[in-house]
């Protein structure tokens, strides 16, 4: 199951899965990106179904992941929102509802995939998106900072609370190239290209294989880990 499954990293994430002969349910609030996603697997032979689902309902994700009848394998959040504004001029609905969809969002998913995966004898995998964002901080982004960074928090805890079963980790991306940056660039994007120092923006393909390394038997060992796609912009 891959949350925001109409965005550009969980496309990208998603062709990898469905090369490695996964079946997959995408979920997201955007019908039309869901249908292009669904036809774009589909024509490839890949089982792919769409679910138009809002993360915050939280009654919704419930439902959405029981629909799977005990077949959870792996849960991937990507779905998020990433809106500018200066902390001096935010609005507490604008402050709230980054964090509903980005925090918690991931509470409703990932409690909703951990307890179905928990009971399962074969466990399974969570991989959440964080962000370099939340590591260096951006002006313009503390909503979004503040959630990534909780997200972060969020999955480790889940990390402990659902071993050893089900291994939750996460992937921090840099600046990858996708529609979700595409206001930024003009603004950040000079300043972006000079801190890189592979020099390019990211590709959706990047993040999607880190996501399948972390999803899959690989990873075996690695738990609660935040694995960075940033071409070296933020290490630690
Ligand atoms: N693009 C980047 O540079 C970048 C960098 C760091 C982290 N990330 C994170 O990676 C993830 C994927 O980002 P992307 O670049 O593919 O962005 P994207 O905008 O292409 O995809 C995000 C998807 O989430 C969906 N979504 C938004 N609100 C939702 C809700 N309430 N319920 C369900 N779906 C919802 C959107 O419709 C969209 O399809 C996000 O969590 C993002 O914060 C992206």
């Amino acid at each position: 199951m891959i949350t925001g499954g109409a965005g550009d990293i969980a496309r990208a994430a998603a062709r990898r899965f469905a090369e490695e002969g996964a079946r997959l349910l995408l979920a997201d609030t955007d019908a039309k990106g869901l249908d292009a996603a669904c036809a774009e697997l589909q024509a490839k032979g890949a089982g792919a179904e769409g679910r138009l689902l809002d993360v915050t309902d939280v009654g919704a994700v419930e439902a959405a992941v029981e629909s799977l009848r005990g077949g959870l394998d792996v849960l991937v959040h990507c779905a998020g929102i990433y809106r500018h504004r200066l902390v001096a001029e935010m609005t507490e609905q604008e402050w709230d509802e980054t964090l509903a969809v980005n925090l918690k969002g991931a509470f409703a998913v990932c409690r909703a995939a951990g307890r179905a995966m928990a009971t399962r004898e074969r466990g399974g995998a969570i991989v959440n998106l964080a962000s370099v964002s939340a590591q260096r901080g951006s002006a313009l982004h503390a909503h979004y900072c503040a959630s990534k960074a909780g997200l972060v928090g969020f999955g480790r805890a889940l990390a402990l609370e659902l071993a050893p079963r089900v291994r939750v980790n996460a992937v921090a991306p840099g600046i990858i190239e996708s529609r979700m940056i595409a206001d930024m660039l003009p603004v950040r994007g000079e300043e972006w290209k000079r801190q890189i120092p592979l020099a390019r923006y990211g590709r959706p393909e990047d993040v999607a294989e880190a996501i399948l390394f972390l999803a899959g038997d690989r990873a075996s060992y690695v738990n609660g880990a935040v694995l960075n796609v940033n071409g070296g912009m933020w290490m630690d």
